[in-house]
Order: structure tokens, then sequence, then C-alpha cells
């Protein structure tokens, strides 16, 4: 088995501070790479900054600091941001880091000395917000189709990017890789809206700002956007330098997550310019959907969101992370709104997973004095059912989480969960608590329960890592690795548990 796992995100644009659709990715992301890790893999997880560019270069100058000043405080604030929601990167990568400033000179040198780039005149339509070019046919009614706003005409002396070259190349590799790009979707948008039209040459230069990795041998041009932001993955691993252990290590990636709006980036330009380096291309690109609000992509340029922290603050950093991960099924849009955040938290976190808990610890104080063992005593059928249902929950959680079913990955964990209510409210043990000769079944009851707990809490680890370690010190166990959880009975009888802690306190609202 192919033991490493290289996973990134966007680098987003520190134009801004991070809002909670870059949480979205971020987050998914790192479930990913936990889930990964805590099966054994030796994983890479990239995520980082994309610094460069006419717009962050404007902000920073009404704001009257540096763009280097702008984007040295935005970056701090979002790595901030991702120590307050756990996330377990491996590396940060700015786009004004020096290796990658190198990196992405040597590629573009490369580029143009084999032919691939060479010097035209710009002329084409452009929306400032959303950094992008367009052609006359992409718009919708005249205006940006991401954003709706309008563009503006330019031209210039430029340099470009030869992708129709690379055209019939990109549609065999998508022919032969038919898991290259998720959803499948997604592959005819991009084959239909973009490669059949004929795919036209990318302007990968400007000349109009400077806020931009200069060009080494045309000093008056600066990388323009996606060779620049692209390059990091790559040159995050250290590609084109001595030390390239990383890159020989874990390149080709194994997945980029993007969201949709970037996916021909990642599909179309970013494979066509490893081809151009003659590098293997990344296994899996997987667009996914928005998060918005009242019918709009929660974004910066909107700006119709909060500060991500305040929902931490308010309910907890896992109320978020499970809401990003449990509430939008992975590929679609969803809707963001606190008061669906507050129903997840309350319907999920509180009833299902904290009652269960809660009532789980309690009685074991309360009728063994914090220590079960498992007698035993089993009804065949209520505990087998229930037994087979915690030991197949690795495979089905295992099954959802290699095709990215990250939400169904974590509702399976939460049915186990369900399960366990319904085995409390059949099995009734404060009935059984009040006669000496049902003490052994009693005893087996609670010890199943502790031990689907335990074993829903080894996966939900990888999810919402917080609480997951203060479930593992409320029941007390050691026994917390994922190859412990194939078979039932992990759980040490005659540890004692702690006193129950409420995990989630229900929100009420008005
Ligand atoms: O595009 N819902 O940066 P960016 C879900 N720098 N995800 C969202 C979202 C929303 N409402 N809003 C943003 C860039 N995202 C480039 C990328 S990569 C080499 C360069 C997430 O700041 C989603 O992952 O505009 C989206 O693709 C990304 O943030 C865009 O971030
Ligand atoms: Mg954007």
């Amino acid at each position: 088995m192919d033991k490493k796992f290289y996973v990134t995100t966007p680098i987003y644009y520190p134009s801004a501070n991070f809002h909670i659709g870059h949480c979205y990715t971020t987050v998914i992301a790192d479930a990913i790479a936990r889930y990964k890790r805590l099966m054994g893999y030796d994983v890479f997880y990239l995520t980082g900054a994309d610094e460069h560019g006419q717009k962050i270069q404007k902000k920073a100058c009404e704001t009257g600091i540096s763009p280097q000043e702008y984007v040295d405080e935005i970056v701090s604030d979002a790595k901030d941001l991702w120590k307050r929601l756990n996330i377990s990167y491996d590396k940060f990568i700015r786009t004004t880091d020096q290796q990658h400033v190198v990196c992405v000179q040597k590629i573009f040198k490369k580029l143009y000395d084999q032919g691939d780039i060479y010097k035209g005149q710009y002329k084409g339509l452009y929306c400032t917000p959303c950094e992008s070019f367009w052609t006359e046919t992409q718009l919708v009614d005249g205006r940006c189709p991401d954003c709706g706003r309008e563009v503006i005409e330019v031209s210039e002396e430029a340099y470009f990017l030869r992708l129709s070259k690379y055209q019939d190349k990109l549609i065999e590799y998508y022919n032969s890789n038919p898991d290259f790009i998720e959803p499948k979707s997604r592959k005819n948008e991009m084959l239909n809206n973009f490669i059949k039209p004929g795919l036209e040459d990318l302007c990968v230069s400007r000349t109009s700002f400077d806020w931009g990795i200069p060009v080494s041998f045309d000093e008056k041009h600066v990388v323009y956007v996606w060779i620049d932001a692209l390059s990091n993955y790559l040159s995050a691993l250290g590609y084109l330098t001595e030390e390239d252990t990383l890159f020989r290590k874990y390149w080709p990636c194994d997945l980029h997550i993007v969201g949709k709006e970037i996916m021909r980036f990642h599909t179309i330009v970013w494979p066509i310019i490893l081809m151009a380096l003659n590098l293997p291309l990344p296994k899996k690109v997987f667009g996914h959907g928005w998060l918005v609000v009242d019918g709009d992509k929660i974004s910066k340029s909107l700006g119709n969101y909060k500060d991500p922290r305040e929902y931490i603050d308010k309910y907890g950093v896992d109320a978020v992370r499970y809401f990003i991960l449990r509430e939008v099924s992975f590929g679609s849009d969803g809707l963001f709104s606190e008061s669906a955040l507050i129903n997840r938290t309350n319907s999920d976190l509180a009833n299902i997973l904290g009652n269960l808990v809660n009532r789980t610890i309690g009685m074991i104080n309360k009728y063994f004095d914090g220590v079960v063992e498992n007698k035993g005593v089993l009804d065949k059928e209520l505990d087998n059912k229930l037994i087979n249902e915690a030991t197949s929950l690795k495979d089905k959680v295992h099954e959802y989480m290699d095709n990215l079913e990250i939400s169904k990955a974590v509702d399976t964990i939460f049915e186990l969960l369900r399960s366990c209510n319904k085995y409390i409210d059949d099995t009734m043990p404060w009935i059984l608590a009040k006669d000496e000769n049902n003490h052994d079944r009693l005893s087996t009851i609670l010890y199943n329960l502790l031990e689907c707990i335990r074993i829903a809490t080894v996966l939900l680890k990888a999810f919402i890592p917080e609480t997951a370690d203060k479930i593992f010190h409320q029941i007390n166990t050691q026994n917390t690795a994922y190859d412990s959880i194939s078979n039932f009975g992990g759980y040490e009888s005659y540890n004692k548990v702690n006193k129950a802690e409420v995990l989630f306190q229900r929100i009420e609202t008005k």
C-alpha cells in the first residue's frame, strides 16, 4: 500500500480576514488529513496564503501600509484562526516566501526557454474583485459570470502560457484517469465549457502593477496569478531546491481540495503546467460547492460574514467543525446560518453524542462506582445487533471517506451513537438496577455502551478532535488506536470512568 498522503487546500488571498468559507475547505482537508494519519499514513497537509496581486496592493495602499505589512497582518490572523479551529497543517506556505519566489522564477524561465511561454499582447475583459480574466463568450449579460459585476477592458504587453498545445494530451489524461476530477459532473463541465470550445492561451504576466514575483529575464513584468499561485504545491515541498526530500517523498499530490470556482485552474492550467515541467499529475482534484447565505456565496468581496471565531467562542470549536463536516453533502452548495449551526449542535452533538456519554458514565458511577467489566451476559438479539454495528463501523466509515463522502462518514458514526441511545431505552438499565440478580447483565450492558462509545470516539478523533479527547478522558481509556476497533472488547474492563461532564450544552434560542 502507498503509505504517503499529500493533501492541499487552495492558498487563500489575504485581501481580508478569512471567513467561514475558507474554514469550510480547511476543516474538510483537516479531517481527511487526520483520518489518514489515524490509518497510519505519512501525511503532508499543506495550506497557505496567495499574497500577490493588484487587489492586495490596492488594499494595502488604501490602508496606508506596504503590501508586505498588509499580508503579514492578515496571515498572522489566519494562523490564529487555524489554531483556534485545531487545523493540523504540516506547512503554511506564503507566496512571499523566498523559496517560493525563486521556484516560480525558475518554473517561468524554464517554460519560456522551452517555448511554452511566449510574449504577446493582452486584450481582455477583467473582473478586478475576482481577479479573473474572461472572454466575451464567458460573460453573463456582459458581466463577470462569478460575481455579476462589471468587467473592464485591458490591453498590454504580456506573456502567455500555451495551453492550446496540450489540449489533446489533457483530454487523453482525463479519459485514462476517470478519478482525476471529482465530483464526476465537474469533468463534463470542464470539457464542455472550456476545453471543447478550444483552450485559449493564458495570460501569465502583468506590467500594470508590481506587487508580484518579477519575471527574472524581463523585470518590468510580474508573474500573474496562476503560475505563481499553483506552483505553491511544488515550492512548499522544496521543488527545484537542494533540499527536495519532501518533494521526492510526497509528489505527486494525492488530493487537491478546491472550491468549484477555481476548478478550471486546477484541472486545466495546473495539469498543463505539470506536463510542461514533465512532472506526474495530481491523483485527484475535488471541487466542492459553496456555503451560501441568503442565496449569495459568502465572500470577502461581498463582506457578508462574521469572524468565525465568534462562533467558536459561543458554541465551541467542534460545533463549528461538526457543522462544516456534517451539514453539507460534499460537492453541493449548502446554506450557512447561525441558526442552522445551532440546530446541528443541539440535535447531534448535545442530544445524541453528549447525552449518550453523559448517561452512560452517569449510570456506571451510580450503579458500579465507576467500574464495569464485560460479564458476557448477552441478550443475543439486542446485543449482537449493536456489536455488529460497532465492529463494522470502521469499514463503513472507510468506504465513505474513500469516496470523500465526508458528511455520510460522520453520520454513520452518529448512527451507532443513535443505536446506543436506543439500546439504553430497550434494555432499561434503571429497571435492572433494582434487582441484585441482574447485576452481571447490567454490567455487560454498560460495558457494551462504553465500548461502543470508545469505538465511535476513535473515529470521531479525525473530525472533532477536542471532543474526542474529552471523551477518552471521561471514559478513561488508553486504547485509542485505529487498529483497536475492528474487534469488540477493547475497552479495558476494571478501568474506573471519570466524572461525567457535559460535552455540549444545549443552546437555547428565543
Ligand atoms: O481563489 N464556500 O483564493 P480565495 C466554500 N488564491 N468555500 C469557500 C467559500 C464559500 N463561500 N469562499 C471561499 C483563491 N471558499 C486563490 C486560490 S489556489 C492555487 C489559489 C474557499 O481567497 C474555497 O476553497 O478566493 C475557494 O476555492 C477558496 O476559498 C477561494 O479562496
Ligand atoms: Mg475567490
